[in-house]
C-alpha cells in the first residue's frame, strides 16, 4: 500500500482539484434549533449532507474525503446526545456500506476506535473488510479522533520500533504510525457552521493545506457550497515556504527553485 511522506521537508504536487478534502462538518444543531426541531435531526440531515458530499466528490475526481464524525471532546456532551450518535453510526454503517461498495469508495475508520461498543467495532472492521479493494474516492471517518492523540499514538508506536535509536528522529520516521499514512494530506479544509477553529481535528497532517471557513450549516451543505470551496482552493497560491516566481509555470526567468529537500 502506498505510504504518503506526510512531512513538510517534500514539496507535494498540486492540481486544480484538490487530491484530498478534509471537513469538520459543523452546524448541525443550530440548523435543527433554527427550525425548533431537536438537535438529533439536524444530525439526521447531517447524514444526507455526508451523501451528497461522497457524490460530489466522486463526480468532481477528489480522491480522499475525511469526514470528522466525532471528535475525542465530543464525549462530553449529554449522555443522550451521545448515545443517539452512536445509534446513528450503528444504522448508518449497515445502510451505507453497499451503496458505498457499489461505488467505488473504500471506507476507512481512524480514532480511539476502542472507547466504542463492541457491536460498533465489529461493524467498523467488516465495513472496512468489505470495502477494502475499492480505489475510486478513499472515504475517511474520524470517530473518537483527536490530532493530539493521533500525534501521541505515532510517536508511541514510532519509539519502540526502535528503542537503541534516540534522539535522531526525522519527521518521514513518524509519518508511518500516523492514523491516516496511507493518504496524502489534506489539500483543502473546509468547516462549516462559522466557527473558524480545527477543534483538535487533524492537527500534523494541516500543517499545509488550504484553510476555507463557511458560514454554511452541515445539513445544507450541497453542491453549490462545495464547487464555492473548490472554486476558492482553485485561487490560491500555494507556495511551500517558495516565492510566487518560483512555481512552476512562474514566467520570471532566474528564479527556479533549488528543488533540494529541507534539512531536518
Ligand atoms: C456537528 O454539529 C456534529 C457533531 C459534532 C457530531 P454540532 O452538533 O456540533 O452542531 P452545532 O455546532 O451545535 O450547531
Ligand atoms: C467538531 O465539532 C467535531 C466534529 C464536527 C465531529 P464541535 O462542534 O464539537 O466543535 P467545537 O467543540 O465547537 O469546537
Ligand atoms: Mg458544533
Amino acid at each position: 500500500m502506498t505510504r504518503f511522506a506526510s512531512s513538510t521537508r517534500s514539496v507535494p504536487t498540486t492540481s486544480a482539484v484538490p487530491r484530498h478534502v478534509a471537513i469538520i462538518m459543523d452546524g448541525n444543531g443550530r440548523w435543527a434549533k433554527k427550525r425548533m426541531l431537536p438537535r438529533v435531526a439536524g444530525h439526521h440531515r447531517g447524514v444526507e449532507a455526508v451523501r451528497v458530499t461522497v457524490r460530489n466528490c466522486l463526480e468532481r475526481g477528489v480522491e480522499y474525503l475525511t469526514l470528522f464524525a466525532f471528535s475525542s471532546e465530543n464525549w462530553r456532551r449529554p449522555n443522550e446526545e451521545v448515545s443517539m450518535l452512536m445509534q446513528l453510526f450503528v444504522r448508518v454503517l449497515k445502510e451505507e456500506v453497499r451503496k458505498l461498495d457499489r461505488n467505488g469508495v473504500r471506507l476507512r475508520v481512524i480514532g480511539d476506535l476502542a472507547r466504542f461498543d463492541p457491536e460498533l467495532q465489529a461493524l467498523i472492521q467488516a465495513s472496512e473488510q468489505r470495502t477494502a479493494a475499492n480505489t475510486r474516492l478513499i472515504l475517511t471517518i474520524a470517530a473518537n479522533y483527536g490530532g493530539r492523540w493521533d500525534i501521541l499514538q505515532a510517536v508511541n508506536r514510532m519509539l519502540v520500533s526502535d528503542p537503541e535509536k534516540s534522539g535522531e528522529w526525522k519527521e518521514c520516521d513518524l509519518a508511518p504510525y500516523l492514523a491516516m499514512s496511507y493518504a496524502p494530506e489534506p489539500d483543502l479544509f473546509i468547516r462549516t457552521g462559522g466557527e473558524q477553529r480545527i477543534s483538535n481535528f487533524l492537527l500534523w497532517q494541516l500543517a499545509y493545506s488550504e484553510l476555507y471557513f463557511t458560514e454554511v450549516l452541515w445539513p445544507e451543505f450541497d453542491v453549490i457550497a462545495f464547487d464555492a470551496a473548490l472554486l476558492s482552493y482553485q485561487q490560491r497560491e500555494r507556495r511551500f515556504g517558495r516565492t510566487s516566481e518560483q512555481l512552476p509555470g512562474a514566467s520570471t526567468v532566474g528564479a527556479a527553485s533549488t528543488g533540494l529537500p529541507i534539512d531536518a
